[in-house]
């Protein structure tokens, strides 16, 4: 199948009045040069496959409405996760609050640490506070439109048109990574990505229908998930290999291009791990705004791309002791940098006296908001000191 971009359509206005004798939905009016016999049988040929196909995941009812709370949860623990990752923590969440209502009067702490592991903290703040704004602006009734839902923190374009369609029968345009790649195959768009993005996206509104959105949308993401995955596309089993245009054209493979990644800076730091007499061990609360804002952390001395020299780093030591520098290095990687981490130790004989932070016993250390980060710095400091 082919789409061509919006620019080309504009010139010939032929070819715009066939378009609007060919295309319904308001999203397609413009971009569209698929025919609608086209449109059906893809439809139908994923909406066969999901049917039998299709995966049974916690929070899917296939050939329905999903209560809305857990079409939004789980959409946006899915955000920068895997499904198999989030089917222990949605089940978690469901279980210690069933409805949104509950989840507003949950303590921020506890929402915190039963996130603590599925990381991007910053989405678990705004599941609380879109919960409470629910509350608040709506009664605990989710809304219904595209447009109302965006507004809700938290909620961008992806989940809003995720959640209108799954939860509210709205003929949304449903479109992720995964979608953009069974797109850029179907309609052979060599255009690399990022900027791709427009493109890719009108192609799938061609596409869109009232008719099952929500089927329609899940149908696309397995697809993408199951069938139409980055390496090996496995197109001898897709129910729309005979619309795909990147097949036909021996190229789906090697779709969507993408244009070189940027390379992104390692920053460096020492993580200090300090016990006090007791075992007690030392962590601090980030501040509210920024990277993992509000979550307790190991100290650290700033996170900066210079090497780590101990006699500069030891000043920002949060108590002025002998510490020991341990090898290995604890590695993550942020969306914008990677974090490298050297581990410095020290044990005080006394209560700890004036430092600033908590102390915390090793035994409740889990209980602690945690980003996943420092659960590797712990992970590191008692394998180091062989706890
Ligand atoms: N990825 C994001 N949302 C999803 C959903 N509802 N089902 C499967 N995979 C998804």
């Amino acid at each position: 199948m082919t789409c061509l971009p919006a620019s080309a359509l504009v010139t010939s206005t032929l070819f715009v009045v066939s378009i609007l004798i060919k295309v319904h939905h308001p999203l397609l009016k413009k971009n569209s040069n698929i025919t609608k016999a086209q449109r059906v049988r893809f439809r139908r040929q994923l909406l066969d496959w999901y049917d039998h196909q299709g995966r049974d995941l916690p929070w899917r009812v296939k050939g329905g409405r999903q209560d809305p709370y857990k079409v939004w949860l789980s959409e946006i623990m899915l955000q920068q996760t895997t499904v198999a990752a989030v089917g222990p923590y949605y089940q978690k969440f469901l279980k210690a609050w069933p409805t949104v209502k509950r989840l507003a009067k949950a303590d921020l702490d506890d929402v915190l640490r039963a996130w603590a592991g599925l990381g991007y903290y910053s989405r678990a703040r705004n599941l609380h506070k879109c919960a409470r704004f629910i509350v608040e602006e709506y009664g605990g009734s989710f809304p219904e439109t595209e447009e109302e839902l965006l507004a809700l923190p938290g909620v961008g374009p992806y989940t809003a048109a995720a959640i209108a369609a799954i939860a509210f029968d709205r003929p949304t345009n449903v479109v992720d990574g995964n979608v953009e790649r069974v797109m850029a195959r179907t309609f052979a768009v060599g255009e690399p990505l990022p900027g791709a993005k427009v493109r890719l996206k009108e192609c799938a509104a061609t596409l869109v229908d009232a008719d099952r959105p929500g089927d329609y949308a899940q149908a696309l993401m397995d697809l993408g998930a199951t069938i139409c995955t980055p390496r090996t596309p496995s197109c001898l089993l897709c129910p729309v290999s005979k619309s795909c245009e990147g097949r036909k054209q021996g190229i789906a493979a090697d779709l969507p291009k993408k244009a070189k990644k940027k390379k992104i800076p390692t920053r460096r730091a020492a993580v200090f791990w300090l016990q006090r007499a007791n075992g007690d061990v030392l962590l601090r609360r980030r501040p509210e705004k920024g990277l993992l804002g509000g979550m307790m952390e190991v100290p650290s001395s700033a996170w900066v791309e210079q090497a780590v020299l101990t006699e500069d780093v030891l000043e920002e030591a949060p108590h002025d002791t002998v510490w020991t520098e341990h090898d290995g290095l604890v590695r993550h990687t942020f969306t914008h940098f990677h974090l490298e981490l050297t581990l410095y130790t020290a044990h005080l004989k006394s209560k700890g006296g004036k430092v600033e932070g908590q102390w915390v016993s090793l035994v409740t250390l889990n209980d602690h908001a945690l980003p996943t980060v420092m659960r590797k710095v712990v992970q590191h400091a008692l394998d180091a000191l062989g706890v």
